[in-house]
């Protein structure tokens, strides 16, 4: 299964994704491609230290979301792309894009969805006074964080905690759970009926 990883910055999720490759760990997954909304990001390096193909589709640069979307499109295409990792992409996709790859779209979220979407899930966390939080793999669609659920772990909320060092421990999660999804879905693992997505094992196959 050919891959694209969408990406924004830094790209930590990616290069775990990376290891994971590099260890076998993700085939029949293979990520072939890996995209960036903006110049320069940090996610690029990544890839390129890891021999990937990488490009930016700088969504400033286009007049319209469906017209980014559209450029994403036809990369997407030119790679023979057939599943996305969202990994750390800060743009909302229209279902138009989402409509493309039914459950054959992913994102990683740092927090326990459905509490606290949006793109500061730690401080929002924090600021509720939660005692509980984590990260939450799940299928995107055309809601903000609001695809099925695949995959969570949690930790506890430390009194110490900030929003960063927070994000710090669940990034030690996701850096974990995502590389196992992926590897899920390439094996035909995830099986959705309605919002319940269970794993299939391989006993069960
Ligand atoms: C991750 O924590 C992810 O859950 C959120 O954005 C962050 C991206 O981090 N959506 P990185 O770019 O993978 O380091």
């Amino acid at each position: 299964m050919r891959i694209a990883v969408l990406v924004s910055g830094n790209g930590s999720n990616l290069q775990a994704l990376l290891e994971a490759q590099a260890r076998g760990e993700l085939a029949p997954g293979q990520i072939a491609l890996v995209v960036s909304n903006r110049p320069g990001a940090f996610a690029l390096e990544r890839a390129a230290g890891f021999g990937v193909p990488a490009l930016t589709v700088d969504h400033k640069a286009y007049p319209t979301r469906e017209a980014f979307e559209d450029a994403v499109l036809a990369a997407l295409d030119e790679h023979r792309v057939e599943a996305i990792v969202l990994a750390g992409f800060m743009r909302i996709l229209t279902a138009r894009f989402t409509d493309r790859y039914p459950l054959r779209i992913l994102n990683t979220h740092p927090s326990l969805l459905p509490a606290f979407p949006g793109a500061h899930a730690p401080a929002d966390a924090l600021a509720h006074g939660a005692k509980v939080t984590g990260v939450t793999v799940h299928f995107v669609d055309a809601t903000l964080d609001g695809g099925p659920i695949i995959a969570q772990r949690a930790i506890a909320i430390e009194d110490s905690d900030d929003a960063t060092s927070l994000h710090r421990r669940i990034q030690r999660l996701e850096h974990q759970l995502l590389p196992e999804v992926v590897a899920q879905l390439a094996r035909g693992r995830l099986l959705c009926e309605g919002r319940v997505v269970r794993m299939v094992s391989r006993s069960a196959e």
